[in-house]
C-alpha cells in the first residue's frame, strides 16, 4: 500500500544534498505502491548548543512535490558532509485519514521528533492503544493508525526507569503490543546513526553495500536465552514467558558500509544487488555500522539463517526507456515476457513441460480431488481465463475464486484440495489471508507470483515463478499474460501421461511456440487501435462483450479501462446479453465485441445480430480474414488466430492498448491511477 525507503551511511561521507537525492530516488521507484503524500526524516545541522534534531519534511501529493519542498528548509546546509547518517522516507496511499502532510509519514512521537517511524500496513488495535496512551497524557495530531507506534516507543523509553534499553529492545517491546500488519523503520535522536527495522505481514528488505568484501553468504542466527520479561502494558501483557529473543551478528566489516531499507528491490537495485529479506517478527538493528537481526519469537523448525541474496534484476529492467509510461512499455514487452515465462520449461521436441518449483509435490497434486484458483483483480481474471483448459487437461473440478469473497464465505476446503494463489506482487493481503486459511485446513498450496521472496512465494508449499520481469505500472498487463501461460503450462504438465489428451497437448504446445511472434503481430495494430481510441475517448461508457475462452478478456479489458481512464466499463458475458445488458444498447453506446473462430463463434454472431438490430455500432475484435464479421462492424481489429485456449492472450492486448490510449487522450497519468496502488497489502 505504501512504500518505505531508508538509507544509512556509516563512515561513508555523503553531502546532505546527496542523501536527499538518494531518498527521493528511492521513493520515486516505490511510487507505484502509493502516491498521495510523501515525507522524509533526516538530521538537522548541529545548532549553537551542539544539538542535532530530527527534521521532518512532508508534503501532500506525489514525490516530486516533496522533492521541491526539501530544498526550502534553511536549517539545513545542503553541502554539509555527513559521514554517518540515517534518513527515512515514505510514500503513502491513505488508509486511515485523508491524504495531507500531517497524516503522511514519518509519524512522530512528539513535537521534538524524538522517535519517528515509517510504516506500511495497518494496525488493527490502534484504537485501544491510542486510548491507553491518551490516559498517559500523550496527545495525537494525525488521524492515522500509525501514530500510536512512535508514541508507544516514546512511552516505553520514558518509562524505562534504570534499565539500559537498546533501540532494538525498545522496538521489540513496541511490536509485541501491535496487531495487524506492518513493515516499520524507526529513527531516533536518542540513538543517532542507528536504525531499527521490523516486519510482520508486510514486506521489507535490506540492501547492503560495503567497500569491503561481504564475508557472510548466510547470517547464522545465534540463539540466546534472553527472555523478554517487561511488558509495555503493565499487567495487560501480550508477551509470553516462553518468548525467546534470538540474536545474530552480521560479520561484514562495519566501517564504510551502507544499508538501504525498502519495501521492494526496485528501490535498491541501482545501489546494490546484495539483499537480505526480513521474515515476520525479525528485528534488524544497525549499531556502529553493524547489522544484527534477532527474532521476537523462536518457533520450532524455523530457518536458522538469513541469506544475503544476490539479485539478478537489472536496473534497466525497471526503467521506462523510450516509452511514455511503464504500462505502455510493459504492454510492448509481452513477446519477451511470455517467452521468459516458458524459457527452459517447455521442451518443444519431446512435448514435455518441467516446472521445477512443483516437482517435489507432483504426485500429491495428481492425486487431488479439486483445484481452487484464487486471486484478486487481474490475477483473478487469469484464473477465469484458464479455468476451461485446466478442467479439460486435468479432468478435475476447478473453482476460481476472488480471495475476498472466498474468505467471506468461509469456503469449505479439504486436505485433498490443491489451492493456487495467483499474485503479481505476491503481497496482496486478501490473497495472503486466503493462503493461510487454506494452509490451516491442510490443503496443498501453490503460489504463482512474479516476485521472488514475496510473502506468497515463501508461504506456499510450492510454486511457479512467472518470470515476467518487474511490473511497475499500477495497471497489470504483462503479469496477466504470463500468469495465463503459467497456468496453461501447469495443465500441460499434469496431462503428460493422458494418452487421450496428447493431440490436444501438442496443439497447445505448438500454439505456445508461436505465441511471442503472434503477440508482435497484435502489437503492430497499435496505430489502428489508437485511431479508434481517438473516436471513443470522450464517451462516458464502454462495454466489452464476449464468451467462452474470451470472457476473461472482457473482464480484464473492462478493468483496464475503468482503472486508468475512469470511464465506466463493463465486461459482459455475451450469453447473458438478453438477460439484461441488451437494454443498454443503442446507437450511442460503444460496444467492443470479441468474436473469435472457436466453439462459441455462432453464438457470438447471434449476440452481434442482437446488437446491430438495436442500432448498436460494434467494434469487433475478430480473427484475420473474417469478411462476414467485418461487414457488420463499425470498426474491426483483426488478430492472428491461435489455439482456442490461448486466443485470450492475444485478444487482451488490443484492450490493454486501447485503455492506454484512452487514458492519455483523457489527460490522465497512466502509471498512477487515482486511488489505486500497485501492491494492496491491506484487506
Ligand atoms: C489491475 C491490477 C489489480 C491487481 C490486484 C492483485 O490492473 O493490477 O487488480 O491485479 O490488486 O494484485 P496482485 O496480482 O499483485 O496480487
Amino acid at each position: 500500500m505504501c512504500g518505505i525507503f531508508a538509507y544509512l551511511n556509516y563512515c561513508v561521507p555523503r553531502t546532505r544534498k546527496e542523501i536527499f537525492e538518494l531518498l527521493v530516488k528511492g521513493l520515486m521507484r516505490l511510487e507505484y505502491r502509493g502516491y498521495d503524500s510523501a515525507g522524509v526524516a533526516v538530521d538537522s545541522d548541529k545548532n549553537i548548543d551542539n544539538k542535532q534534531n530530527i527534521v521532518l519534511i512532508k508534503k501532500k501529493g506525489k514525490v516530486k512535490a516533496l522533492d521541491e519542498e526539501l530544498y526550502k528548509k534553511d536549517c539545513m546546509n545542503l553541502e554539509a558532509e555527513l559521514s554517518t547518517h540515517f534518513g527515512i522516507a515514505h510514500t503513502r496511499w491513505a488508509t486511515h485519514g485523508e491524504p495531507n502532510a500531517v497524516n503522511s509519514h514519518p509519524q512522530r512521537s512528539d513535537k521534538n521528533n524524538e522517535f519517528v517511524v515509517v510504516h506500511n500496513g495497518i494496525i488493527t488495535n490502534y484504537k485501544e492503544l491510542k486510548k491507553y496512551l491518551n490516559t498517559k497524557g500523550y496527545e495525537f495530531e494525525s488521524e492515522t493508525d500509525t501514530e500510536v507506534i512512535p508514541k508507544l516507543i516514546k512511552y516505553v523509553y520514558d518509562n524505562r526507569e534504570r534499565e539500559d534499553l537498546s533501540f532494538s529492545t525498545l522496538v521489540e517491546r513496541v511490536i509485541t503490543q501491535l496487531e495487524g500488519a506492518f513493515a516499520l523503520v524507526f529513527k531516533s535522536c536518542h540513538f543517532p546513526g542507528e536504525a531499527v527495522a521490523t516486519r510482520r505481514g508486510s514486506p521489507l528488505l535490506i540492501g547492503v553495500r560495503s567497500k569491503h568484501e561481504l564475508s557472510a553468504e548466510h547470517i547464522p542466527i545465534q540463539y540466546n536465552s534472553a527472555r523478554i520479561n517487561e511488558a509495555v502494558h503493565e499487567k495487560n501483557s501480550h508477551n509470553r514467558p516462553e518468548d525467546i529473543s534470538t540474536a545474530v551478528n552480521f560479520t561484514g566489516e562495519g566501517n564504510g558500509i551502507e544499508y538501504y531499507f525498502a519495501s521492494d528491490a526496485s528501490a535498491i537495485i541501482e545501489h546494490t544487488n546484495k539483499v537480505i529479506y526480513l521474515e515476520d517478527n525479525d528485528i534488524a538493528g544497525v549499531v556502529n555500522g553493524k547489522l544484527s537481526i534477532h527474532r521476537l519469537k523462536h518457533q520450532a523448525g524455523e530457518d536458522p539463517v538469513r541469506a544475503i541474496q544476490t539479485l539478478q534484476m537489472e536496473l534497466q529492467e525497471i526503467m521506462k526507456g523510450n516509452f511514455k509510461a511503464f504500462m505502455q512499455k510493459e504492454i510492448f514487452e509481452q513477446p519477451e515476457s511470455v517467452f521468459n515465462t516458458m524459457r527452459g520449461r517447455i521442451c518443444f521436441d519431446t512435448n514435455k513441460v518441467v516446472l521445477g518449483g512443483l516437482k517435489d509435490h507432483l504426485k500429491e497434486i495428481k492425486r487431488c480431488r479439486r483445484l481452487i484458483v484464487i486471486g484478486c483483480g487481474t490475477s483473478f481474471h487469469a484464473a477465469v481465463a484458464t479455468r476451461q483448459i485446466l478442467e479439460e487437461l486435468t479432468e478435475l473440478p476447478v473453482m476460481v475464486e476472488l480471495a475476498s469473497d472466498f474468505l467471506d464465505r468461509y469456503t469449505p476446503v479439504f486436505r485433498d484440495d490443491v489451492c493456487f494463489f495467483i499474485s503479481q506482487s505476491g503481497e496482496t493481503a486478501d490473497t495472503l489471508m486466503a493462503l493461510r486459511y487454506c494452509k490451516e485446513r491442510g490443503a496443498l498450496t501453490v503460489g504463482v507470483t512474479n516476485t521472488v521472496g514475496s510473502s506468497i512465494s515463501r508461504e506456499t508449499d510450492c510454486g511457479v515463478h512467472i518470470n515476467a520481469g518487474p511490473e511497475i505500472g499500477v495497471a497489470s498487463t504483462k503479469a496477466y499474460t504470463s500468469q495465463f501461460v503459467s497456468l496453461v503450462m501447469f495443465g500441460l504438465l499434469i496431462s503428460e501421461d493422458r494418452i487421450s489428451l496428447q493431440g490436444r497437448r501438442l496443439e497447445i504446445i505448438n500454439g505456445l511456440r508461436t505465441l511471442p511472434d503472434m503477440i508482435k503481430k497484435v502489437l503492430a495494430q497499435d496505430e489502428n487501435i489508437k485511431s479508434i481510441a481517438d473516436e471513443l475517448f470522450e464517451q462516458k461508457s464502454l462495454l466489452v462483450m464476449g464468451r467462452g475462452y474470451n470472457y476473461a478478456t472482457c473482464l480484464e479489458g473492462a478493468l483496464k479501462i475503468k482503472e486508468i481512464t475512469y470511464m465506466h466499463s463493463e465486461g459482459i458475458l455475451a450469453g447473458e446479453l438478453k438477460h439484461g445488458p441488451l437494454a443498454l444498447i443503442d446507437k450511442d453506446m460503444p460496444v467492443i465485441m470479441i468474436i473469435m473462430k472457436d466453439a462459441c463463434y455462432t453464438k457470438c454472431q447471434n449476440a452481434l445480430q442482437q446488437v446491430t438490430a438495436r442500432s448498436g455500432r460494434p467494434i469487433i475484435l475478430c480473427c484475420k480474414d473474417d469478411p462476414e464479421l467485418s461487414k457488420n462492424a463499425y470498426k474491426t481489429i483483426e488478430l492472428p488466430q491461435t489455439v482456442d485456449c490461448l486466443q485470450g492472450i492475444l485478444s487482451v492486448i488490443p484492450l490493454q492498448l486501447m485503455s492506454f490510449h484512452l487514458a492519455v487522450l483523457r489527460g490522465f497519468d497512466v502509471d498512477c491511477p487515482r486511488n489505486l496502488a500497485k501492491s494492496v497489502t491491506v484487506e
